[in-house]
């Protein structure tokens, strides 16, 4: 095994800061969502998309999970406006792409096509609640999509997270400096807690190197805010991880909580990095009860591993347990739910607002520490 080519075949490079938009007058405004999708169009993190989707590929992902020449592909990439801005719009020609009156890049308007919203949300998140967040957003965000490729202009500020942001051919390169043949990615969009951490070791026990790989774009509000995130999994890593083992980068990826189709799109985008192995663990990308707890690793079956080209490692449900007096998963352990320390994601952000501690078996009390400190600056804000 090595490291894996990227998806399609080659790595995309849409970026040309020196591309000039100054007589271009007429702009879209784009949310964060839409700007995280540029950027990561833009650095190939996205291969082999080279803009967002024309109806076509949009059909065929909504319907097969794969873009039109049969590449596998689980989520729609799309550029939503409402109708007013549409009516403003051509086919033909380039707009800017605005957010907060910064322009962050171009599209060459190659179609405007109405969607059929609801069939996306059936089909892609399996609900048309618009309790779902991905559902949510995908009813307010603008029922027209302009298709077309596009040029990222300007890379957006990284923050608290600029030196820990590698695009893929930096990433890639730093793997191979390291002589990693084999990586296995993790995604999360929480703090790093001691089942996390189990599943990540385990992991890391059979490859060369672990790509700590947190979601860093726009989560629900509830979740946990990525700069305290940040913080404590510099903390653990600081305190737990071997240095030559691990290489811990953030995703700047909107989270689309679109459980097992999510799972092939956050594979997809960490093969592109340079994995090799990526990590699904239980209700991988969910929310509420939407999806089965091991859905998200029984899609993997419906694609050969060739044509992913990214071998996914299953793991189930992990905890702590008193009688093992470690961490196990029904696999493991034989034990009642009376030995097992289970908390919901809900439950413990509510501990942590509240300043009480997970029990050290859960999470680590330097992880909790930074939480419940940097849940209290968000509080004061
Ligand atoms: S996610 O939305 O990014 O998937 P989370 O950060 O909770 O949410 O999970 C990160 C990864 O760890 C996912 O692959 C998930 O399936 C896995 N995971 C989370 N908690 C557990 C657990 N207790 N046991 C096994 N896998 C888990």
């Amino acid at each position: 095994m090595s490291i894996p080519k990227p998806h399609g075949g080659e790595l995309i490079n849409a970026y040309n800061p020196s591309f000039n938009t100054e007589t271009i007058e007429k702009q879209i405004n784009i949310d964060a969502i839409a700007l995280s999708d540029l950027e990561l169009i833009g650095v190939g993190l996205f291969s082999p998309l080279t803009g967002f989707l024309g109806k076509n590929d949009y059909q065929s992902v909504v319907e097969k999970m794969r873009l039109e020449n049969g590449t596998v592909w689980s989520i729609p990439v799309t550029l939503p406006v409402t109708e007013t801005t549409a009516s403003g719009l051509e086919i033909g020609e380039t707009v800017k792409l605005v957010h907060e009156g910064i322009t962050y890049g171009v599209i060459t308007i190659s179609e405007l096509y109405t969607p059929d919203l609801k069939k996306e949300a059936r089909e892609v998140y399996k609900t048309e609640e618009a309790a779902h967040p991905g559902v949510k957003h995908l009813f307010e965000r603008g029922n027209v999509y302009v298709a077309g490729e596009v040029v990222l202009v300007k890379k957006p500020d990284r923050g608290v997270a600029a030196d820990v942001w590698f695009e893929p051919e930096q990433s890639r390169a730093l793997f191979e400096e390291k002589g990693w043949k084999t990586v296995v990615g993790f995604q999360t969009r929480n703090p790093v807690h001691r089942a996390h951490e189990y599943i990540q070791k385990a992991a890391l026990e059979t490859v060369d190197g672990l790509f700590l790989n947190p979601l860093v774009g726009e989560t629900k509000s509830d979740d946990i805010p990525a700069d305290v995130r940040l913080k404590s999994y510099r903390v653990l890593l600081e305190n737990y991880y071997p240095k030559n083992r691990v290489l811990f980068g953030v995703y700047p990826a909107a989270m689309r909580y679109a459980g097992p189709r999510e799972a092939i799109f956050h594979a997809i985008a960490r093969k592109n990095f340079g994995c090799s192995h990526f990590i699904v663990g239980r209700d991988h990308a969910g929310v509420g009860d939407y999806y089965g707890t091991y859905d998200a690793q029984h899609i993997f079956s419906e694609f050969t591993e060739e044509e992913l080209g990214i071998k996914p490692l299953f793991f189930e449900h992990s905890f702590y347990c008193h009688a093992c007096e470690g961490m196990a998963s029904d696999k493991t352990c034989p034990h009642g739910s009376e030995q097992r320390v289970i908390l919901s994601g809900t439950k413990v952000r509510e501990l942590l607002r509240a300043g009480e501690l997970p029990p050290s078996t859960f999470s680590r009390k330097e992880v909790v520490e930074v939480l419940i400190e940097g849940l209290k600056t968000e509080a004061r804000v």
